[in-house]
């Protein structure tokens, strides 16, 4: 009996990939760098899976080429708007993604972002190396407190509730907006709260929702006119949940005090981004969920999300189950 054929966008972390290779017969991109549209369009042809990275775009063009035969689409990411899964539904393809197992890293890395921006971390680092810092002084890179302020949480669901942990670790007051959660729902001492409230109110402003056509510039110049001004945003989201220019705007004018970036639109900035130019921003290059032991735990469930929709089998973390119906 032949293996069903699969296209694999990237090499993942090495425990997922013998799975595969053990179950499939493999095309493995071998390049560092995403495949092209071109190379994309060229390797999906007669596939029964693809092994996807929040990279690659898979949109009615890649579907159409993929074929009849395309029975799964895992994404190596909890995070799926780079498919077009209403288009993959209609057609009876399974989507799989990898949520809970990067929760905590996320989670840990958001609250990192937070703190360094807080207390001008990256910025100091830069100061040092330049031989910019001469000597100790008393109003040198002040930044802002954290133990006893408060943290905005826009998007609640899981990574959302595990920066609420870390936060009553510094006695902080958590605010969270997320319409998508039912009306009796209720989370410890945190409280529920309309958008403009949460903007208000907060110290700390940290995004935690999928990128959707409601959640897209969310964060753009009205929401900065709410802001405080020393409150630090932090995106570990997607990069169009913020408007860029307006954040430029906010931060070149000091509406607010900093910014800590995981994600950016586009990813990766061009390096003539005026963004880059900023001291009150710090950018990383979306390693939020970038642990040995998470992406070891990633690739596993990327992989039997895929082996799972070859054989037919509901998969085990499917972000369209109705297609089972
Ligand atoms: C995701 O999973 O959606 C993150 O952005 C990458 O791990």
């Amino acid at each position: 009996m032949p293996k069903p054929r699969v296209f694999v966008t990237r090499a993942i972390l090495p425990e997922g990939l013998k799975l595969i290779s053990d179950f499939c017969e493999m095309d493995l991109w071998p390049g560092d760098l995403p495949p092209q549209r071109a190379d994309l369009l060229k390797h999906v042809p007669g596939v029964e899976g693809i092994l996807s990275l929040l990279t690659d775009r898979l949109d009615g063009e890649i579907l159409d080429a993929a074929g009849a035969g395309l029975k799964v689409i895992s994404n190596y990411a909890v995070g799926y708007d780079n498919i077009d899964v209403a288009l993959a539904s209609a057609r009876k393809i399974a989507v799989g993604n990898t949520p809970g197992v990067l929760t905590d890293a996320t989670a840990d890395f958001a609250f990192s972002l937070l703190l360094a921006a807080a207390r001008r971390v990256v910025e100091a680092d830069r100061q040092v190396r330049s031989g910019q810092w001469k000597t100790w002084g008393p109003s040198i890179l002040l930044g802002t407190s954290l133990y006893g302020t408060t943290l905005g949480l826009v998007g609640f669901g899981r990574i959302g509730q595990a920066m609420a942990k870390r936060a009553s670790g510094f006695e902080m007051r958590v605010l969270y907006y997320d319409p998508s959660l039912p009306d009796d729902f209720s989370w410890g001492t945190a409280k529920r709260v309309d958008f403009e409230t949460l903007l208000r109110e907060s110290d700390f402003v940290s995004l935690h929702t999928p990128l959707t056509a409601e959640t897209y510039h969310l964060i753009n110049q009205h929401a900065f006119s709410l802001m405080k001004t020393d409150a630090i945003l932090v995106n570990t989201a997607r990069g169009p949940v913020v408007d860029s220019q307006a954040l430029y705007r906010a931060l070149k004018d000091k509406r607010i005090f900093a910014a800590a970036l995981d994600v950016t639109e586009p990813e990766p900035l061009p390096v003539d981004s005026p963004l880059l130019s900023l001291e009150n921003l710090i950018i990383a290059p979306h390693i939020a969920s970038g642990n040995q032991v998470t992406r070891r735990k990633m690739s596993i469930m990327a992989a039997e999300n895929l082996i799972a929709g070859l054989k037919g089998e509901p998969l085990p973390n499917c972000v369209n189950p109705q297609i089972y119906e």
